[in-house]
């Protein structure tokens, strides 16, 4: 059963969330973080931010992306490469050669997904990771239907998914149809789990990863199947708790 803390708004959330992170930072200065894109973690990198501002040093995190597009070209500035430098490694000077996003491009796509699981192997694990999750219940891009003890591979996005993200792209046409995601086997094995939402578009998928039954049809339920797992909520995403 995941810990749920309601909190006023998205910039408390995001406090709450540094809090936790800048005490994990600092007891090991390597720490790894596993980071999310989209607006929902923009709140804790800002409050994140802030602190580095005053002192807080990151430069020996390491980061791990949860996903990335397939088929646009990681110059695109909606790609989670330029999505992940421009929101998180910029205003955290976290070191780029620190920070891994899956790789997405169409070159050795087949072998990406396991040379991503290595990388994070290799790091020794994520310490701590960041989620959102989609209004289908999706987290990463793992979408309904994805196996519990998926690793690392190219996920099709379902239309649910690409109408959501077609606001960073000129129509929903330009949304890429495939992507490559951490599974959601990856996914539990990080130490701890953090997963935040805001909003009344989201009290569904909230609701469903929270209190519904375990199912691979809401894949944010696999959070219950782990040990330490936080969500933090604005009270329209709690609404339905
Ligand atoms: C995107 C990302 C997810 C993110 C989710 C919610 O598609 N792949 O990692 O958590 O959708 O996005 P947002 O936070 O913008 O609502």
């Amino acid at each position: 059963m995941a810990e749920v803390i309601v909190v006023g708004s998205r910039e408390a959330a995001g406090a709450l969330v540094a809090e936790a992170i800048e005490r994990l930072v600092t007891g090991r200065p390597d720490a790894v973080l596993g980071l999310a894109t989209g607006d929902t973690p923009l709140p804790v990198y800002r409050a994140l931010a802030e602190r580095v501002a005053v002192g807080l040093d990151l430069s020996a995190v390491r980061g791990f992306a949860l996903d990335e597009y397939v088929g646009i070209p990681v110059t695109h500035p909606e790609s989670y490469h330029s999505v992940i430098d421009r929101e998180v490694v910029r205003p955290l000077r976290l070191n780029p050669a620190s920070v891994h996003v899956p790789d997405g491009r169409p070159l050795g796509i087949e072998t990406a997904g396991e040379r991503y699981e290595d990388a994070i192997l290799a790091a020794g694990g994520v310490d701590l990771q960041i989620l959102g999750v989609g209004t289908d219940g999706h987290i990463g891009f793992n979408e309904p239907g994805s196996s519990f003890a998926s690793l690392t591979r190219v996920k099709t996005l379902t239309k649910q998914t690409r109408e959501d993200n077609a606001r960073f792209f000129d129509s929903v046409d330009d949304v890429p149809i495939h992507s490559i995601t951490q599974g959601l086997g990856t996914i539990l094995r990080a130490r701890r789990l953090v997963l935040l939402a805001f909003g009344a578009a989201k009290a569904h998928a909230v609701a469903a990863a929270v209190e519904g039954p375990l199912t691979a049809s809401v894949p944010a339920s696999a959070i219950q199947l782990h040990p330490r797992a936080t969500v933090v909520v604005d009270e329209e995403a709690a609404s339905m708790l």
